[in-house]
């Protein structure tokens, strides 16, 4: 397909929403909806990586989802470890480079070394950028940053927008161009509240499971017909202007 460049999305942020409802369709247990999702980002990646995109940011496990039951986040908990002994490896090879955005205090040490061996191993990678935010919330971000800024015994007046978003977890990225959540729901749940800022959003009924390339390039059509102002009176491109970017 012939896209003009300026039209595809620097950095695309997805909530990964609809998992649960996908198996209850089909009569099956909610964890089998995440697994089925974890194939549906392995090839969103690739679909992503494909069309030019830069940065791809995925909300995995959100700072409230502990409220769900044990069983199910025993099972979240479970998948990343599979996730990352089944695609590791495929994702490295294809120059892939992975970042864990989120507090990794609360995850089991299991976990936190299968996050580690993730990044290393794909470290010096150059391709696009998959930063899965897991134990992530907007709010814990911006408090997260605060804190470096406080303990750097930083003077209120040097503490500007473009220190704290340097201390923020996406400092790695700039911020979403386009910010896209399946699954129906209208809300942005705690995610990028402070990167969102000039997102340009896109909702979809498609469960995350079904989310395949007609669905990612459904919503590249819709961001390529915005017009992003950035608070101006004219249309800007969408690199040139986004703060933080
Ligand atoms: C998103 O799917 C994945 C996680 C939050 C871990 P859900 O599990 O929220 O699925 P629904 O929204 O209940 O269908
Ligand atoms: C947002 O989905 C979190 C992830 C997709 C990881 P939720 O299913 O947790 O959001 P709410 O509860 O519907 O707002
Ligand atoms: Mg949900």
């Amino acid at each position: 397909m012939q896209r003009d460049l300026n039209s595809i999305p620097r950095h695309v942020a997805i909530v990964m929403d609809g998992n649960g409802r996908w198996a209850k369709k089909r009569f099956m247990p909610r964890f089998f909806g995440h697994k089925q999702g974890v194939d549906a980002l392995v090839r969103c990646v690739q679909a992503c990586s494909d069309r030019g995109i830069q940065y791809l940011t995925v909300f995995a496990f959100s700072s409230e989802n502990w409220k769900r039951p044990e069983e199910e986040i025993t099972g979240l908990l479970g998948l990343v470890l599979v996730a990352v002994s089944k695609y590791l490896t495929k994702l490295a090879e294809k120059g892939v480079r992975i970042r864990i955005v989120g507090d990794r205090s609360a995850v089991t040490d299991k976990v936190r070394l299968a996050w580690d061996e993730a990044e290393r191993t794909t470290a010096h990678n150059s391709g696009i950028v998959l930063s899965v935010a897991f134990n992530y919330g907007g709010r814990w971000d911006v408090v997260q940053a605060c804190r470096q800024l406080v303990a750097q015994g930083l003077p209120a007046e040097q503490i500007d927008e473009a220190r704290l978003s340097s201390h923020m977890a996406l400092a790695h990225a700039p911020d979403p161009d386009l910010f896209i959540r399946t699954g129906g729901e209208v809300r942005i749940s705690n995610f990028l509240l402070w990167q969102v800022a000039y997102s340009e959003l896109y909702f979809t009924d498609c469960l995350w499971p079904d989310f395949d390339e007609a669905q990612l390039d459904a919503a590249l059509a819709a961001f390529a017909g915005r017009e992003r102002r950035f608070g101006d009176v004219k249309a800007r491109l969408p690199q040139a202007a986004a703060p933080g970017g």
